[in-house]
């Protein structure tokens, strides 16, 4: 069952951002997050083994819906919508990436942060905006000044969100879900402590509300 960007993000308490080095690591990763209650993933494009990890979490890790990170061409479209994706998302939105996503009909959060580009990206039919670099952007004051005049625009905040301020987004009335790499810090990552990384995990989920 396809899922759309609003039931993807609804579903979430936060949407941990992955960078995978070692595919060894991809299937206990995403054990671990699943286990501890974060099951929507993002794994970024963002390393040469990147589509073969989510092809093998899509494979052995039923709980996880994975979708795809760092998307930037047409030719990432194609080939996370072969590999399975349940979803992508971009940090930001440029035609030639948003023409594919268009023609694939695949679930997408395109990256902003202005008014003009989300009110664009809500017009072509975008239930869900990447808010990105959150913090960098005006974080928590700018998506309150965009409910205002564009209440109906909701936003996945990403880029300096913590389990620290991720509460004061989620209070947001057009923050729907949070992006954020905290869950999966490298240095648990490189140790292989998954237990660690469940816990993580866990902490989070009940901090940010099981979903
Ligand atoms: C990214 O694309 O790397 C995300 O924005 C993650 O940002 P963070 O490391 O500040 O959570």
């Amino acid at each position: 069952m396809t899922l759309s960007t609003l039931e993807l993000c609804q579903s979430a308490p936060m949407i941990p951002v992955i960078v995978i080095n070692d595919l060894a690591e991809a299937v206990p990763l995403a054990e671990a997050l699943v286990d501890g209650g974060i099951k929507v993933l993002e794994v970024t494009l963002r390393t040469p083994v990147a589509l073969d990890a989510i092809r093998e979490i899509i494979a052995s890790v039923p709980g996880a819906v994975v979708g795809a990170g760092t998307l930037k061409s047409a030719q990432d479209v194609s080939d996370c919508v072969a590999a399975g994706c349940a979803f992508g998302v971009s940090p930001g939105a440029p035609a030639g990436l948003m023409e594919a996503v268009a023609a694939e009909h695949f679930p997408f959060l395109p990256g902003c942060n202005s008014p003009t580009e989300a009110m664009s990206l809500a017009d072509a039919g975008h239930e869900v905006l990447k808010f990105f670099p959150a913090s960098a952007a005006g974080g928590v004051p700018m998506l309150k000044a965009m409910s205002a005049p564009l209440p109906d625009i909701k936003f996945c905040p990403t880029g300096g969100v913590s389990l620290d301020n991720a509460k004061d987004y989620l209070a947001l009335p057009n923050v729907v879900t949070v992006g954020g790499s905290w869950v999966v810090p490298g240095a648990q990552v490189m140790d292989g402590d998954w237990d660690a990384i469940r816990d993580l995990a866990r902490e989070t989920a009940i901090a940010l509300g099981n979903r």
